[in-house]
């Protein structure tokens, strides 16, 4: 597999520093073959081409087999319109991409339970999935633009838009526990009427799959209410971005949670935190969303779930064991860096797939 890894800003060389290096040892153990180079994005690309999404790293993306990205987003731009900033490279690299459909896990580790904010007899038990759709809505509709004192920004969404990433949810629901949540807000949105018209039309082709409608501000509410009533959860755009940032850092942090980005011609894998540029360079950064991304990459595009499981496995057994990178540090954990924490991984990877190569405790 070629995968192009676009590293980006703040703590995105550094989590995908240890993406890379989890890839490459668990290929290696599975006999896959993968051959991966950098590119630039975002705040970086801005520096060194002018651009965040210059077409060296375009072409080379839509000549790879996956892309695995790291962040975009530096203060140092903070004075640029929307359209100039790094921001707009990752925009760039979905579209160019075409996955419609980001999958956005999210559920509670057993060792983490205590660091979520929410009292364990609520959270315990939560394992829900968020579909958000990626290539319409707010972000991409048109016209858009600034003049005087008014700006404006178009939310359109077509019929079309809406089937395929609801397909993608209820595919999704048919190998999970049968239940798809769809979040509008249709009492106010035409948008919102079309997807809940559109939604109820594809829910037709699956009747063993349980849907229900909600409205966007009764799922945030209920997220941190009852968490566990959800299995897989389809919405738009930008109502996706915020309740993944919520459900995340349920499970105690936002630098625990993956994604992949699926239904376009390249599939893409990236964390579900930004470049976090506070503590960037400084080898503290949680790196196990970039690691359970490059789960999502062997399960999805390589389709090796055996591969992805000894990853997965491999973080719980991290996490059981007491090892945590600061934003996840706990009483009687055991403190570790950004590549510390890498290494335990691979280590526990190599561990759980039996292979007799030696563990060394750290
Ligand atoms: C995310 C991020 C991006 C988004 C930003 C960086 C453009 O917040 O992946 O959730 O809003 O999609
Ligand atoms: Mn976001």
């Amino acid at each position: 597999m070629k995968i192009a890894v676009l590293p980006g800003d703040g703590i995105g060389p550094e989590v995908t520093k240890a993406a890379v290096s989890v890839l490459t040892e668990v290929a290696d153990m599975f006999g896959i073959a993968v051959e991966t180079a950098e590119y630039d994005i975002g705040g970086s690309a801005i520096g060194n081409f002018g651009s965040p999404f210059p077409e060296e790293t375009a072409n080379a993306c839509l000549e790879s087999d996956s892309v695995i990205l790291g962040a975009v987003g530096d203060p140092a731009f903070d004075h640029l319109k929307p359209n100039e900033r790094p921001e707009m490279g990752l925009l760039s690299l979905r579209k160019t991409l075409g996955g419609f459909a980001n999958l956005r896990p999210a559920k509670a580790y057993r060792a983490l339970i205590d660091s979520s904010p929410l009292r364990k007899e609520i959270f315990d038990g939560t394992d829900l999935l968020i579909v958000r759709e990626l290539l319409g809505g707010l972000y991409f509709g048109e016209p858009r633009g600034s003049s005087g004192n008014e700006a404006y920004n178009t939310m359109r969404y077509t019929t079309a838009e809406v089937e395929r990433v609801a397909r993608v949810a209820f595919e999704a629901a048919v190998v999970r526990r049968g239940k798809v949540t769809s979040v509008d807000k249709a009492n106010v949105l035409e948008t919102s009427q079309l997807w809940r018209s559109t939604v109820d039309d594809i829910a037709k082709d699956y009747p063993e799959i349980k849907l229900e409608h909600l409205f966007v501000d009764a799922c945030a509410m209920r997220l941190v209410t009852d968490p566990k009533s959800f299995d897989v959860v389809l919405t738009e755009n930008m109502f996706g971005d915020i309740l993944s940032d919520e459900a995340a850092v349920l499970t105690g942090s936002l630098g625990m949670l993956a994604s992949a980005t699926i239904g376009g011609k390249i599939d893409l894998f990236e964390p579900v935190h930004g470049s976090a540029p506070d503590i960037a360079g400084r080898n503290i950064a949680n790196p196990l969303g970039a690691i359970a991304s490059v789960a999502m990459l062997f399960r999805h595009s390589a389709k090796n779930d055996s591969a992805a499981k000894a990853i997965e496995d491999a973080i719980d057994s991290a996490l059981d064991a007491g090892f945590r990178t600061v934003d996840i540090a706990s009483k009687g954990s055991q403190t570790v860096s950004t590549d510390e924490m890498t290494d335990i991984i691979r280590r526990y990877a190599v561990e759980n797939a039996g292979t007799s190569r030696a563990y060394h405790a750290v």
